[in-house]
């Protein structure tokens, strides 16, 4: 991955709105014509209406017109290799093919990569659904 995409998923971060964590979180998408969508997370005083980077940057993903995801960064600030949510996954999972690349970041780079299929092995395939 270039280091750009980290950059943009800590860029996201800065945006984040997390009052009540104050745990920001952002996540950079990219897809194979070289375009970035970013989101970070969105809290609200009612908990569980709040949302993740990674639901943010698909939105924008989705609006941007989709297309094939090839990479996706996510950092946090409090930690190193904010692992994204069961929920994101299969979000994520939804627009990835099982060897897209996801990076794990802290808040100097990528820490650790793996694959959208190490992470969401048995996932909810929409197939069955046809
Ligand atoms: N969060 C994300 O944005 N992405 C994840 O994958 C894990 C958790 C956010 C949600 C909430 O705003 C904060 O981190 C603490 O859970």
């Amino acid at each position: 991955m270039s280091h750009d995409l980290f950059e943009a998923a800590k860029a996201a971060m800065a945006k984040a709105y997390a009052p009540y964590s104050k745990f920001p979180v952002g996540a950079a998408l990219r897809t194979e014509d070289g375009r970035v969508f970013t989101g970070a997370n969105v809290e609200i005083a009612s908990y569980p209406e709040g949302w993740c980077a990674e639901t943010t940057a698909l939105g924008h993903y989705i609006m941007g017109g989709g297309g094939k995801i090839t990479e996706i960064a996510v950092v946090a600030e409090r930690t190193a290799k904010c692992s994204p949510c069961g929920g994101c996954r299969q979000r994520l999972a939804e627009f990835c093919q099982p060897e897209t690349k996801l990076y794990l970041c802290d808040n100097s780079g990528v820490v650790e990569a793996v694959t959208m299929g190490e992470m969401l092995p048995y996932g909810f395939k929409g197939d069955v659904l046809k």
